[in-house]
């Protein structure tokens, strides 16, 4: 079956689905019968084009790759983004812009419009998933449509697949995890010597650190992701500006080589627990003794120890994930709903 794709973000995600598609597209048509075509691409100020025989990713990539325009790829779009995604003749639409913490947003107008319109959407941001979960899941449905957002949390680890298809019955009661991969790898490069400004300015060479830093350093990026675990997991109804929040930003070295000494590891640890017939979330920055399975979690892996009622304890995490993993969010999303599989 062939799916017509609108990509909307062309950032670093968004090229290495791009990248993915290329290198998987026989694979993808010969194992699955899916047929993928870019027919749009639009983004901040790099251009936004649309051809429906399909974008030429290679060109793209090149384009993008130089920082330049992606208008030689298709016909401009003239229209705003709304209408445009209304009209447009596509399947899917993939949503990769970057994330902001405020309820009224660009992006949830965007997904509306295309599930309103009938599109399946796809989406690694969790600004819009965090604040309109329970009605945009309503709106797909309604409209028959896919809606799934695995890359959100924890890039490429099933972690929506898992509680929500694979261990469909089972009830989260409360999850704690190291969710920031980037306030992570800061703390292991204090922990190995250098300063709060020397593990920053690591971070920011490798590309892990947000275009806007107060989303890593200040916690909020943890603690959107806190939210949305208790949201879309427990059935909460938090918003990042309310919950309990800590950043590493400034953190003291001493802090944490005194902690080592002492035999914990000082980490970002963002919580979700039933309270008062409620759901709460918290992220603190917290003294972890060894034995804690979050203690091994080290540069830029994630860990997610989530308590349920039927399997007790389950504890999950991936090991230094870089793009490549949450680009496979992405395409395991598109895969799902190609198979029918329309919500997680
Ligand atoms: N990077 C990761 O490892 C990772 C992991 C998990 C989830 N995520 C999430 O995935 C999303 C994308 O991340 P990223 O790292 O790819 O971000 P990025 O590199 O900053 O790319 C963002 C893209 O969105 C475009 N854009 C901005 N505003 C737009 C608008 N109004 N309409 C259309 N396009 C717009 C930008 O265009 P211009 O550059 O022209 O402005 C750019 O192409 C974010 O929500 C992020 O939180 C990222």
């Amino acid at each position: 079956m062939g799916h017509r794709i609108v990509l909307l973000g062309f950032g670093n995600v968004g090229q290495e689905f791009a990248r993915l598609l290329l290198e998987r597209r026989a694979e993808l048509r010969r194992e699955q019968g899916l047929e993928a075509r870019v027919v749009a691409i639009l983004t901040g100020r790099h251009g936004r084009v649309e051809n429906a025989k399909g974008v030429d990713l290679r060109k793209a990539l090149r384009l993008a790759g130089a920082g330049r325009s992606l208008e030689p790829c298709g016909r401009a779009i003239r229209e705003e983004t709304v209408p445009f995604l209304r009209r447009v003749r596509a399947d899917i639409v993939v949503e990769l812009t970057p994330l902001r913490i405020a309820e009224r947003q660009a992006a949830v107008d965007h997904i509306r419009a295309a599930l309103s319109s009938g599109k399946h959407v796809i989406t690694a941001n969790k600004g819009p998933v965090v604040y309109h979960y329970a009605a945009l899941r309503a709106l797909a449905r309604r409209n028959h449509a896919g809606f799934r957002y695995e890359g959100t949390v924890m890039d490429g680890a099933p972690v929506f697949n898992l509680f929500q298809e694979t261990l469909r019955g089972a009830h989260v009661e409360s999850f704690e995890g190291i969710l920031n991969s980037t306030s992570n790898f800061i703390l292991s490069e204090i922990e190995a010597g250098r300063s709060y400004e020397a593990g920053v300015e690591a971070a920011r060479r490798m590309g892990f650190l947000e275009a806007d830093p107060s989303m890593d350093l200040e916690g909020w990026d943890a603690t959107a992701k806190a939210c949305l675990l208790a949201n879309v997991l427990m059935g909460g109804r938090l918003r990042p500006e309310t919950v309990p929040r800590q950043g590493i930003l400034g953190i003291s070295a001493s802090r944490v080589q005194e902690a080592r000494a002492l035999g914990r590891r000082v980490k970002q640890v963002a919580r979700g627990w039933r309270e008062d017939g409620g759901v709460r979330a918290s992220v603190t920055v917290e003294e972890v003794p060894l034995d804690h399975p979050l203690a091994g979690v080290d540069g830029t892996s994630n860990g997610l120890l989530a308590r349920t009622d039927m399997l007790k304890e389950i504890f999950i995490s991936e090991r230094n994930p870089g793009l490549r993993q949450t680009a496979f969010a992405v395409y395991s999303d598109l895969i799902a709903i190609h198979e029918g599989r329309l919500l997680p």
